[in-house]
C-alpha cells in the first residue's frame, strides 16, 4: 500500500491567510498542518507517499519535508493544475500507485484516533474494495454523510445534504484498491465542478466492496479548514501536548517509533532545531529512548 496526501486547494475559507500561503503549510500550534496526516501515514508503515499540491505550493513543501529520506520514507511529489475534487487525486497518482493499493488523506485533516494505524496496517496486507472512517460529528452538512439501514449497514453517502440522514460524517481519509484510479476516471465533475470522492465511495458501495470503521467516541478529528476549526485543533494539541509531554503530529517521532530511524538520527534532528520547543521535544525522546519504556 502506498500513501497520498492531498494538499492543494485554494484554501478560500481562510482568506487572508491562504493568500500567499498554502493552506496545509500554517501552524497547528507548535508544527505545519502537513506533519499531521504526515504522521499518520508514517505511523500506519507506509513509507512510499505522494504529496499533491498546487503547482506554486510545490517548491514550500518541498523545502520543508524535501524527499523524506530524514525520516526514512521515499516521499514524492505531483501537481493538480487546479482544484478538480479530491478523486483527482486518484488520476494523479495512477503512475506513482502503479497498481497497488492506496490509503489517501487530506492534508487538512488531523485525527487523534490510535484505532485507525491498525486498521490500516491491516487494510496495508489484505484490503479487498475501500475502507473508509466516519467519525459522528454536531454539524454534519458540511460533510459526507452516511445513511445506515436498520441493520446497521451503510445505504448511501451524501455529500454536504441539506439534510443529513445521520451525524456520522465520512472523514478524509481513504484506503482503496488498486481499481480507484480506474473508478475515478469513470466519474464526472459534480454540480461544484469537482471528481467528487464521495462518488468513488459510493461506487465501491454499489459493487458491496466498501467497509466503514466507525471511529470510537474517544477519538478526536479536526477537519482544519476554517478559522474556527484551526484555532480548535491548535488547542488540543496545545492541551494535550502539554498534560501528556509528548509531541502529536511528529513525523520524526513516528519514524522513529516505527523503526525507520535509529536516536542518533532522531537526535540530530533535534539538534538541528533545538532552537525551539519542538527540536527540544525531539531530543529529549531521543536521549530519553521512551519507545523501549512502550510509551
Ligand atoms: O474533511 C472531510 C470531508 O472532505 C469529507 O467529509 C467530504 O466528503 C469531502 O468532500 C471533503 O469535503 P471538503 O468540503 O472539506 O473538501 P475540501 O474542498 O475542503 O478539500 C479538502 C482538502 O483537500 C483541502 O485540504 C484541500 C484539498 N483539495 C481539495 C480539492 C477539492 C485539493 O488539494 N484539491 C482539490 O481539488
Amino acid at each position: 500500500m502506498k500513501g497520498i496526501i492531498l494538499a492543494g486547494g485554494t484554501g478560500s475559507r481562510l482568506y487572508p491567510l491562504t493568500l500567499a500561503v498554502n493552506k496545509q503549510l500554517l501552524p497547528v500550534y507548535d508544527k505545519p498542518l502537513i506533519y499531521y496526516p504526515l504522521s499518520l501515514l508514517i505511523e500506519c508503515g507506509l513509507t512510499e507517499i505522494l504529496l499533491i499540491s498546487s503547482p506554486p505550493a510545490l517548491p514550500a513543501f518541498y523545502k520543508l519535508l524535501g524527499d523524506g529520506l530524514h525520516v526514512g520514507i521515499n516521499l514524492s511529489y505531483a501537481p493538480q493544475e487546479s482544484p478538480g475534487g479530491i478523486a483527482q487525486a486518484l488520476l494523479i497518482a495512477e503512475d506513482f500507485l502503479a497498481g497497488d493499493s492506496c490509503c489517501l488523506v487530506l492534508g487538512d485533516n488531523i485525527f487523534i484516533a490510535p484505532s485507525i494505524v491498525p486498521a490500516v496496517r491491516k487494510a496495508a496486507v489484505d484490503l479487498k474494495g475501500a475502507l473508509i472512517f466516519a467519525c459522528q460529528v454536531q454539524f454534519p452538512a458540511r460533510y459526507g454523510v452516511l445513511a445506515w439501514d436498520e441493520c446497521g449497514q451503510v445505504q448511501a453517502i451524501v455529500e454536504k445534504p441539506s439534510v443529513p440522514p445521520s451525524s456520522w460524517a465520512v472523514t478524509g481519509l481513504y484506503c482503496f484498491d488498486g481499481s480507484a484510479p480506474k473508478r475515478a476516471a469513470k466519474l464526472k465533475p459534480s454540480a461544484r465542478g469537482e471528481l467528487e470522492i464521495t462518488d468513488v465511495n459510493v461506487n465501491y458501495l454499489q459493487d458491496n466492496a466498501l467497509q466503514v470503521d466507525r471511529l470510537p467516541r474517544s477519538s478526536a478529528w479536526f477537519d482544519a479548514g476554517t478559522p474556527g476549526s484551526l484555532l480548535d485543533a491548535a488547542n488540543y494539541v496545545q492541551v494535550l501536548q502539554t498534560r501528556q509531554g509528548r509531541l502529536i503530529g511528529s513525523p520524526e517521532i513516528c519514524a522513529y517509533r516505527r523503526h525507520l530511524i535509529v536516536a542518533d538520527e532522531l537526535r540530530a534532528l533535534g539538534h538541528a532545531q533545538q532552537a525551539s520547543p519542538y527540536g527540544q521535544q525531539l531530543l529529549s525522546f531521543a536521549m530519553e529512548d521512551r519507545i523501549h519504556a512502550g510509551t
